[in-house]
């Protein structure tokens, strides 16, 4: 099977044809956060912590469901991404019940596009 080439925040990478854009990520050592994928099962793109900024593409892709293609640019941690992701968390964290943490909106993402847990993080309200 030939290779293509494709861009994640700005280091080219070789991928094959059939790879998603996480399973590329994950071999070069990008790190792409995730709730709902595991290797071991069929990606269904739940979650959307995955979520990446892909050059001429609308929205924000999952990484876990969306294959790669030759020429392709991947960004990981733009500030949209970022944002998206922490709304994200925030949404299902309000869903889980008995749940006890919640994400602010200002709570801050390390470099890894991960929160940072800090006592800005407030015990969430139980469900009705
Ligand atoms: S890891 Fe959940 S949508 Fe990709």
């Amino acid at each position: 099977m030939h290779s293509i080439k494709l861009r994640i925040n700005g280091q080219e990478v070789e991928a094959k044809p059939d790879q998603t854009i996480m399973e590329v990520a994950d071999h070069c050592g990008v790190i792409i956060p995730r709730l709902c994928h595991h290797p071991f099962l069929k990606p269904n793109g739940s979650c959307r912590l995955c979520a990446v900024e892909i050059a001429g593409y609308r929205g924000l892709p999952a990484a876990c469901t969306t294959p790669v293609a030759d020429g392709m640019e991947v960004w990981t941690k733009t500030p949209k991404v970022l944002d998206f992701r922490r709304e994200m968390l925030r949404l299902i964290s309000r869903t889980i019940p008995g749940s006890v943490w919640a994400v602010p909106e200002t709570a801050p993402a390390n470099s890894s596009g991960w929160w940072r847990p800090s006592a800005s993080i407030s015990p969430m309200r139980p469900l009705p």
